[in-house]
């Protein structure tokens, strides 16, 4: 049985008060029926590892580079995030793959540099609207998971969550139907399932895309989808709470 997980995308939002007034928000609402996640900016993760700590709430980056260590001015180690007590890393955001040219070869080496550090990686993958209109939105999600699909190990996807987020939705308050997004999710599972049915059956695959208190309950009654990847929506404790109980 997948539990479900509910996780908060900040992006690049965020001050040291709001950090703390949403961190101690989530924390006392003691959500118990489902997993929750938050990934702060970078200069909050530190607050997140004390305001958590001891809690059952995860917290992890919004990125991370591919390389170990060294002269590569204006990254984040994976070995750092680690270091400071994150349990996961969102990797190939579309924000990150369309602003700033993250590939598919990139996604998959950040991955695994997650997966080695024996963290969680969030995997994100969409189509625009474009690709949808066109009839490509299942070719270029299977294009995003095709290396992780035949580089990862079985034992590794245990360590792996999928992020479904079609471009088109993300921050437009245009979501996917709950039919749509069940059909790309069984979609996802159907590949998951080429690596085996043990990984088909236990790999989280999220929706993302202006999930909202609103609409969550019915995306996540969907028989594939295993919780959501929420950006604006987890801004306000009001409305991510609200999603949580959903
Ligand atoms: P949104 O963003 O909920 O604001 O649409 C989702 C995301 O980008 O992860």
């Amino acid at each position: 049985m997948r539990r479900l997980l509910v996780a908060g995308n900040w992006k690049m939002n965020a001050s040291t008060d709001m950090a703390k007034a949403l961190l101690s928000d989530i924390l006392a609402a003691d959500v118990q029926h489902c997993d929750v996640a938050v990934f702060p900016p970078f200069p909050y993760l530190s607050l997140a590892a004390d305001t958590l700590a001891d809690s059952a709430i995860q917290f992890g980056a919004q990125n991370c580079s591919t390389a170990e260590a060294g002269a590569y001015t204006g990254e984040v180690s994976v070995g750092m995030l680690q270091d400071i007590g994150c349990g996961m890393v969102l990797i190939g955001h579309s924000e990150r793959r369309s602003l700033f040219h993250e590939t598919d070869a990139a996604v998959l080496a950040k991955t695994e540099r997650v997966l080695a550090a024996g963290m969680t990686a969030v995997v994100c993958v969409g189509e625009t609207l474009d690709q949808r209109q066109s009839g490509y939105a299942e070719l270029i999600v299977k294009q995003q998971l095709s290396a992780l699909l035949h580089q990862l190990t079985e034992p590794q996807w245990s360590q792996v969550v999928i992020a479904y987020e079609p471009v088109w939705a993300i921050g437009t308050g245009e979501t996917a139907t709950p039919e749509q997004a069940q059909q790309m999710h069984a979609f996802i599972r159907s590949l998951l399932a080429g690596v085996s049915q043990k990984v088909a059956d236990e790999t989280r695959v999220l929706y993302g895309g202006s999930v909202k208190a609103a609409n969550a309950a019915e995306l996540f009654a969907q028989a594939d989808i295993d919780g959501g990847l929420i950006g604006g929506a987890s801004l306000t404790a009001e409305e991510f709470l609200g999603i949580c109980r959903s």
